[in-house]
């Protein structure tokens, strides 16, 4: 079956390469002429584990190739995916302009037969919005169809969670439209759950917003650990070991980040207030988040000394998380942003994301390596668990520090073994 892939993002070229990998016939557009070009070119602009291989199969199999505008996609393609950015409106609500001009530009070329998906994550009706859409802009009701199909991939492991995914969701009113998407799948081993549209989009914002929840539980007791003198470590594996619970979500940090937990939680809250529907829940949890970050930075001070202004502080770490060359709303960088607000010298090190973390930050410095962040400094701090952060010569990273503090934000280190190399350490929740 032929597949049109609207936008070469995360989401777009990880669902074009591997639908080619799957045996479909697939275009990807995108409007960046750069961008296109270098696709052609197999050059991969994201770090993502396994996606080079699979853009470079798909060219020499030519199951894949990348076109310039959403038109040249769609003309004979029998399934077309919207995976263009849903950014988040200065009121917390999702951005549907970008799926609203491509669903207008498509609507008079598509083949009476297509199904149309959503796959950006976009607000609960908005697969009925793109039906209307399509209407109003020359495409027959009764020749498109528009279904929403949620993805669930994290970033660094897109590829794999779309190959092996533990769950796939087919919102639409017309069983045949949905027979024709999840065929699509049919080589991949996962239940497939067909809903109403409406439920496919919520399920999309409640598992991002459940997964956030969990964070911000984890940190608010991490924070209680720290006043009671209890370990969170200890505590999440505790719990952890209930599969009621489970283990994963439960590492407390500097509060959660990235291109979708920020903004999906904040779209759903602006979902219930539009809908009369309380959820203080929500707001308690972007709370946390928000305080989460603050105290990592009070952290910093401390470890400084009681003071930022005239500190130079060392950040091992950047992007939201490690494993992705991703900036997008990095608690990482927001902590550098109040240390340099509140006169600190910063000096910070990350492995995938350094040149563009400067640009993006006036006033951060960035060093080679992690010692080169460090020497001088009177603060280390850990903002990303990078895992090379573990392997480093503490004694030269002690012997290079100003005042050897370390600050693990990730709870990446043995606190232990940093206290005999003779660091002040202080990590989140930990005793
Ligand atoms: C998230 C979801 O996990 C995916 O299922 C979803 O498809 C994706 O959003 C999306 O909506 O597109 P991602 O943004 O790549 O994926 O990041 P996560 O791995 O979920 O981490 C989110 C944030 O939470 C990161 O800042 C991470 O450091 C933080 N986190 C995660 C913690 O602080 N503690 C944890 O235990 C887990």
């Amino acid at each position: 079956m032929k597949v049109a892939v609207i936008g070469a993002g995360y989401v777009g070229l990880t669902t074009s390469a591997c639908f080619a990998h799957l045996g479909h016939d697939v275009v990807c557009a995108d409007l960046d002429v750069e961008r296109v070009a270098r696709l052609n070119k197999g050059e991969v602009p994201i770090l993502e584990d396994g996606l080079p291989e699979l853009v470079a199969e798909g060219l020499a199999s030519r199951r894949l190739r990348f076109v310039l505008g959403a038109t040249n996609a769609v003309l004979d393609a029998g399934v077309v995916f919207l995976c263009v950015q849903t950014p988040e409106s200065a009121d917390g609500s999702a951005d549907l302009s970008f799926v609203e001009d491509v669903a207008r530009e498509i609507a008079g070329v598509l083949q009476p037969g297509t199904v149309v998906v959503t796959k950006s994550t976009v607000p609960v009706g908005s697969t009925r919005f793109v039906q209307r859409v399509l209407s109003e802009s020359g495409a027959r009701a009764e020749d498109v169809t528009v279904a929403s199909n949620p993805e669930f991939l994290r970033e660094g492991q897109a590829v794999h969670d779309f190959l092996h995914p533990d769950r796939i969701v087919i919102g639409c009113d017309d069983p045949g439209a949905a027979v024709r998407v999840s065929d699509l799948y049919r080589k991949v081993q996962s239940p497939v759950l067909v809903t109403d549209p409406a439920s496919a989009e919520m399920i999309k914002y409640a598992s991002n917003a459940f997964l956030a929840t969990k964070v911000s539980f984890i940190n608010a007791i991490a924070n209680l650990c720290e006043a009671v003198d209890a370990d969170v470590r200890e505590v999440a594996l505790g719990m952890g070991y209930d599969p009621r619970i489970g283990f994963q979500f439960l590492q407390p940090g500097p509060g959660y980040g990235g291109s979708c937990f920020p903004k999906d939680v904040a779209a759903l809250l602006h979902t219930a207030n539009q809908a009369d529907s309380d959820f203080e829940l929500l707001a308690g949890v972007i709370q946390v988040n928000r305080a989460q970050r603050e105290r990592i930075v009070e952290k910093i001070t401390n470890g400084a000394g009681g003071s930022l202004s005239e500190a130079v502080v060392a950040v091992w770490g950047l992007t939201f998380k490690a494993g992705t060359d991703d900036l997008r709303e990095s608690s990482a960088l927001a902590i550098t942003r109040r240390l340099l607000e509140q006169g600190a010298a910063v000096r910070g090190y990350d492995p995938a994301a350094g040149e563009r973390a400067a640009r993006e930050v006036p006033g951060l410095d960035i060093a080679a390596d992690p010692y080169e962040a460090a020497a001088g400094a009177d603060v280390v701090a850990v903002l990303t668990e990078w895992d090379q952060f573990r392997w480093l010569d503490f004694d030269r990273v002690r012997d290079s520090l100003r005042n050897p503090a370390i600050v693990d934000a990730r709870n990446l280190l043995d606190p232990a073994a940093m206290r005999r190399y003779g660091f002040r350490y202080d990590g989140v929740g930990r005793r």
